[in-house]
């Protein structure tokens, strides 16, 4: 046996192998050392944590993404499920993988009358379609293009997959492929692009037809997939966006969910794209939760037969998150005036806005503290984070609580 040289000699067996093997070599070593490398180097969700904060009494929270309560159509959802349980034990058996057929029928016409149930799957939220799509496409060290800024998820997911992030600029329309392509011209060969193409969260930002049609002409030319995530698309204020990037493309992937328009606790969401995806992503899926609740989907098939009573619902919401906009937008014109810019969101639930000279970063729990919570900005961010940015939402406050947080939150940039 080859003997270790001296400095080798010195060190414990589990130093010798450290870079590559952190196990603890004695019982009384730290057993978190037994999380795994990736489960070491991952990070809590910055918004989990702060919502801790943000949820104390008293506190007007502008901070999640948190749907209104009152936009759930409890009675509705009362006898939907009842009606999935009359149905029989199906509604609590195991099920299909890639979901249930009258789940993905009733999906498949939710608004995309031209999806065939067979091209989709049924998710546990679109959340596990990202971390799916991320699982069977990144290898470690993949480059991937997401927005700079993005949704914290989408970053935590395909970073917790290995992704070597390199973040494309947003603005008023969305990403800009105009830089995506000249960094794609220098060389760039990203796996994926991920793009939240209807009001954005976090900037609200919806993305123009030329650049769908562009990202699309992209993908196609340096064979990468559109991870396309639109869990807002259905809540437009104005006009509807405009429709998909690159339908029937075999290199779009399009991620959708009802948890903005129905509930976000039933945790159901849907995936629509080429077979070869599919098939790989119903394997993973059968070893991350072998498929998605049977009650949940029974729900939401029950909901789908009285598409008259959906488009009502839609409707309904659709005013209600559009008087909420507008409170917002009203406060912060007149309050802020031009040293809060922002571009007003055609849809969705957040507001993206800076304050400049402000650090929205170290500031949060003084803004806590007098009583309002917001995102900051560099929760989203990549390469630079911007830390006089922030997120708010006007999706749970009502008109009158937006104004007063917004009074408090000048109180805070201008103490
Ligand atoms: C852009 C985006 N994608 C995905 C999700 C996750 O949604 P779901 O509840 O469908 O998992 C969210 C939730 O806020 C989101 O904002």
């Amino acid at each position: 046996m080859p003997s270790s040289g001296p400095v080798e000699a010195k060190r414990s067996p589990g130093e010798r192998l450290g870079r590559c093997y952190r196990r603890p070599v004695t019982g009384t070593a730290d057993p978190a050392l037994l999380l795994s490398r990736r489960a070491q180097g991952a990070t809590s969700s910055t918004i989990r944590d702060i919502l801790v904060h943000a949820s104390a009494p008293g506190v007007i929270s502008l901070a999640g993404g948190i749907p209104a309560p009152s936009s759930f159509p409890m009675a509705e959802l009362r006898a939907a499920a009842l009606a999935a349980l009359e149905g029989g034990t199906d509604a609590v058996q195991y099920g299909r993988t890639d979901g249930d057929p009258a789940c993905r029928a009733a999906l498949a016409g939710w608004t995309d009358a031209q999806v065939e149930p067979e091209d989709l799957v049924v998710t546990t939220g679109s959340q596990q379609g990202l971390d799916l799509v991320s699982r069977v496409l990144v290898d470690d060290g993949d480059p991937v293009v997401v927005g700079d800024p993005d949704y914290l998820g989408s970053l935590q997911a395909l970073r917790s997959h290995g992704a070597q992030l390199t973040a494309i600029p947003v603005d008023g329309d969305g990403l800009r492929t105009d830089v995506l392509a000249e960094r794609l011209a220098a060389g760039l060969r990203p796996k994926l692009a991920y793009v939240v193409t209807n009001f954005h969260n976090p900037t609200g930002a919806t993305l123009s037809t030329e650049r769908r049609v562009h990202l699309a002409e992209l993908a196609e030319r340096y064979g990468f997939v559109v991870v396309e995530d639109d869990p807002y698309g259905e809540l437009w204020f104005d006009a509807p966006p405009p429709g998909p990037v690159g339908p029937g493309s075999e290199h779009v992937v399009r991620l959708r969910s009802v948890s903005k328009t129905v509930a976000p606790g039933l945790r159901l969401g849907w995936m629509a794209g080429p077979r070869w995806l599919l098939d790989a992503v119903i394997v993973a899926k059968q070893s991350s939760d072998l498929h998605t609740s049977s009650l949940s989907q029974g729900v939401v098939t029950a909901l789908a037969q009285d598409p008259a009573w959906r488009a009502a619902h839609l409707d309904r919401s659709r005013a209600l998150y559009r008087e909420r906009r507008d409170g917002l937008v009203d406060a912060l014109h007149q309050t802020f005036g031009d040293a809060a810019p922002f571009t007003v969101p055609g849809g969705g639930m957040f507001v993206w806005t800076r304050f400049e000279g402000f650090d929205a970063t170290a500031r949060l729990l003084d803004a806590v503290a007098a009583g309002v919570a917001y995102v900051p900005g560099s929760a989203f961010g990549v390469d630079a984070p911007d830390h006089s940015a922030m997120r708010l939402s006007f999706a749970t406050a009502s008109v009158d609580e937006l104004h007063e947080a917004v009074r408090r939150l000048h109180a805070v940039v201008t103490a």
